[in-house]
């Protein structure tokens, strides 16, 4: 019951996003003129709410424009109803919906689904990490000069000691490939199936990160924060690799290669 309305909730919140963004839709500003929200994010949020709402209304619900709808539940569900608003404002293929599914405090499930590129990522929580239903593994590679990484910036911070900006220097002028995509649930996921071989963000939100989280490592990757601490969705900073290139990208991220 909780996967099928993982799924349907997922699924219904990505048929909104698909329409708007094959039409004309609002777009506005957060704080700032380019921290973007759509008519979008807001019809897909109130989709995936109806569908977990249907199936259990005592859950406790956090998402990204709405804020927390806080009940006394084991069960949280952390939702990105459009994760890559940007890119979804400027019709770029690159942005998805993002579900997790916490219980007692570990994330247990987690759905990501870019309805543009039909392109559907979900695990459960030692059943292994599956794109359209198909099991996905992370990359071999072994070194992080023949990696290819990707990352994003926040609109903020971005010029602290060891911050976004330095980092990314640090590893361009070593010549590693780092791209950015827009939306980090996608990159967590890219991870996953082994097109990246490391991700790392200086400052995520639970709805980013909590799906992406556990679709990794149950694609046989690592999630760490960045100093290589267990993962936590409420702390900001993550690195998410093969494993295989986990320590020596933590060395990179905090100046010390
Ligand atoms: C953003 C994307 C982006 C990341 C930002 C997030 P949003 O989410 O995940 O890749 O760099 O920090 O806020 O606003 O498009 O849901
Ligand atoms: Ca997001
Ligand atoms: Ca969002
Ligand atoms: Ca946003």
């Amino acid at each position: 019951m909780l996967k099928q309305t993982l799924l349907k909730a997922t699924e219904a919140g990505a048929a909104v996003i698909k329409q708007f963004f094959e039409g004309e839709f609002k777009i506005s500003n957060k704080e700032g003129v380019n921290n973007l929200v759509t008519e979008a994010d807001h019809a897909a949020e109130k989709t995936i709410f109806k569908v977990i709402r249907e199936s259990f209304p005592g859950h406790y619900i956090l998402s990204e424009e709405s804020g927390e709808i806080i009940q006394e539940s084991s069960y949280k569900w952390i939702i990105d109803p459009i994760d890559g608003t940007v890119n979804f404002a400027n019709n770029i293929p690159i942005c998805a919906v993002s579900i997790g599914l916490e219980y007692e405090g570990k994330i247990i499930m987690g759905a990501v689904y870019n309805p543009i590129m039909k392109e559907f990522f979900f695990a459960e929580k030692g059943n292994g990490a599956t794109l359209n239903n198909k099991e996905i593994f992370v990359s071999l590679k072994t070194e992080v000069a023949t990696s290819c990484l990707v990352t994003g910036f926040p609109y903020t911070y971005l010029d602290a000691p060891n911050g976004p900006l330095q980092v990314f220097d640090r590893l361009i002028r070593k010549g590693v490939p780092v791209r950015r995509l827009g939306s980090a649930a996608l990159d967590l996921c890219w991870v996953a199936a082994g097109r990246f071989d490391g991700f790392y963000e200086h400052k995520l939100n639970a709805w980013d990160s909590a799906a992406g989280y556990l679709i990794v490592e149950e694609a046989g990757g690592k999630v760490t924060d960045l100093k290589g601490n267990i993962y936590n969705p409420y702390q900001p900073g993550i690195i998410a690799t093969n494993g295989k290139i986990h320590e020596e990208l933590i060395k990179w991220v905090n100046g010390e290669v």
